[in-house]
């Protein structure tokens, strides 16, 4: 699709005034400034910004978020049989999973049918905060703690470091909070495994700004605008 004829689509201005918005070089597509007329963009690939915010068509995204429970695969089918995160959910757009969790692992995880956003909060450069609620076997020592700050040697290569927060021990089971930012397969679970130490219960709390708070296991809520616009960097 042409570039004016996109933005006046996406209600900026008349294809005239969006001419001289273009030729004026307020107009970046995937970052960088276009300022030529007769530009060709792929409207559902493309991320066109007019003074460094996003402008979008007119159409519905949806953008959910679901407290996924154990047990669960994050796949919109299984070859083992068992069952997905979509048998979770009614909506008739089509969806995709932001990321994964494990089978085992419970809680945040964002679904769309918006595949820059998707990208977005998964690609490795942007590096968006994932808090994680970490119930471990035992009475974890602090030593054991400043290792997984450190990044722990797995077969020789040093993993990312972490936040590692002690929260509670309740006579039996530790319970920290773990931040990463970046999203290695397994990798908390890995983290663990390094130290010798028995993962009872994973659960993603946070992802960016956006908080798991009293969201029922199993049930999804939209994204507010807010949190949404998070990611976009439009806030
Ligand atoms: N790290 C893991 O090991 N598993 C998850 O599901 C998420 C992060």
């Amino acid at each position: 699709m042409r570039l004016n004829k996109f933005l006046s689509a996406c209600g900026v201005a008349s294809r005239r005034k969006c001419d001289e918005i273009i030729a004026s070089g307020r107009v970046c597509v995937g970052g960088r400034v276009r300022s030529e007329l007769g530009v060709e963009i792929n409207e559902k690939k493309d991320v066109v910004a007019v003074d460094g915010v996003r402008v979008k068509l007119p159409e519905e995204f949806v953008y959910l978020k679901l407290n996924k429970p154990k047990g669960y695969v994050c796949s919109a089918k299984d070859e083992k049989g068992r069952k997905t995160i979509f048998d979770l959910i009614d909506c008739e757009a089509r969806l995709v999973n932001v990321g994964r969790l494990d089978y085992n692992t419970e809680g945040l995880i964002f679904l769309t049918n918006d595949g820059n956003f998707a990208n977005l909060v998964t690609h490795p450069r942007f590096h968006f905060e994932k808090e994680y609620h970490v119930t471990v076997e035992g009475e974890m020592k602090e030593s054991e703690l400043a290792v997984l700050r450190n990044g722990v040697v797995e077969n020789g290569v040093r993993m990312p470091k972490a936040k590692v927060k002690f929260l509670s021990f309740d006579g039996k089971n530790t319970k920290l909070s773990v931040i990463i930012d970046e999203g290695q397969n397994h990798q908390v679970r890995r983290m663990f495994d390094c130290i010798g130490r028995t993962i009872v219960l994973l659960k993603r709390v946070r992802i960016g700004n956006v908080l798991l708070g009293g969201l029922s296991r199993g049930k999804t809520k939209p994204m507010s605008a807010e949190e949404i616009a998070f990611f976009m960097g439009e806030k």
